[in-house]
């Protein structure tokens, strides 16, 4: 009996399992409860001479817990190798992780910023939601002008002074609250009119708004600013000119065109064949707003230009659509870089 028992802590000692279910027969045959060996034996230890049963029990004893052991560390090396087991070739490169880009939009007026940066304008900002006096009557809208009228203008049915801000114009007003002369700032920011949907027209867009205010400035510093910020923006041979206009908040006011950008001034179906783009209102900061802004009109004088994102992104990147800014659609999106995190 006791031979047999070494016999088992010898074959116990020199098992090897190749897999999970070889090791689960090795389990069964040793420790199960009804056939197992073990209980076998321990069920012969009655029938074990006297004096044989004090080593009986020892080297029962040992086989079962080196069987436990056995089966313990067996168990615990298949699983690791069958972990380890990957069914691929770990010297193939990894995937791409997909990086986000930058929208057109935030590449396009990080873009306007800079030019303007460098030219000494500080950058702010002015909320979209916006009252009556910073939106119109600060601006030296008159009561009746047509662009309080409902089809321009998001109201609010609760409360007619509290409007989406129809321009960045707004900011002018908010900045010179909280400014004094002399001020030199750009002002970005998203803006809502009341418009039809279409391909060159949006309820929702962005504007870039430039406010200088100092001692004799002139509608020649506002010129020579815009003729630099054209020609940085889109290239050394661009020439601009100007078109008297209307804005309440300048006098005089003009409109500035930049020769074509796709066929350089030679017209082309962007241009509708005339050889220029319209890009931006401008014109000197009319009187009635610097008094409104508590600054004397006779003492300073100032300029205010105001254009669109959508429309310089668009002739930038060669888009005929507006409404795919808004669509985030992942196709367009990813024709973009990735600039990095700082603004
Ligand atoms: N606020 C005007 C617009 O939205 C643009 C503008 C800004 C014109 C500043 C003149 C001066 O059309």
């Amino acid at each position: 009996m006791i031979d047999q028992v070494k016999h088992y802590i010898e074959e116990v000692k020199n098992f090897e399992a190749k897999s999970l279910e070889e090791l689960e027969q090795f389990r069964i045959k040793f420790l199960s409860k009804k056939q197992g060996l073990i209980t076998k034996f321990f069920a012969e230890f009655k029938n074990v001479p006297k004096e044989e049963k004090p080593e009986y029990g020892k080297v029962l004893n040992e086989l079962k817990a080196l069987v436990e052991h056995k089966i313990k560390t067996l168990r615990q090396h298949l699983e690791d190798q069958q972990a380890q087991k990957v069914d691929m070739d770990l010297t193939l490169p990894g995937e791409n992780m997909a990086v986000g880009t930058r929208h057109p939009l935030s590449i396009v007026r990080r873009e306007l910023l800079d030019i303007f940066r460098r030219m000494g304008f500080a950058v702010a900002h002015g909320p979209e939601i916006e009252d009556d006096w910073h939106n119109f009557t600060a601006l030296n809208f008159p009561h009746d002008h047509p662009a309080r009228d409902m089809q321009d203008t998001f109201f609010i049915e609760r409360d007619p002074d509290v409007v989406l801000r129809t321009h960045t114009s707004n900011t002018q007003i908010r900045y010179m609250e909280t400014h004094r002369p002399p001020l030199k700032v750009v002002l970005p920011g998203r803006v809502y009119r009341n418009e039809a949907v279409s391909y060159r027209s949006h309820y929702v867009f962005h504007q870039i708004e430039g406010l200088y205010v100092d001692r004799n400035v002139s509608f020649a510093d506002l010129k020579q600013t815009l003729l630099i910020f054209a020609r940085e923006f889109f290239g050394e041979h661009t020439n601009i000119r100007f078109r008297p206009s209307y804005f309440p908040f300048t006098e005089p006011s003009a409109e500035m065109d930049v020769t074509c950008t796709l066929c350089g001034g030679k017209g082309c179906p962007v241009c509708k064949y005339t050889g220029w783009l319209e890009i931006l209102g401008c014109g000197m900061v009319d009187p009635n707003v610097l008094r409104n802004m508590d600054i004397d009109p006779e003492e300073y004088t100032g300029y205010a230009f105001g254009f669109g994102i959508e429309r310089i992104a668009m002739l930038k990147y060669g888009i005929n659509d507006l409404r795919i800014f808004l669509e985030n659609d992942k196709r367009m999106l990813d024709q973009f870089q990735y600039l990095g995190d700082e603004e």
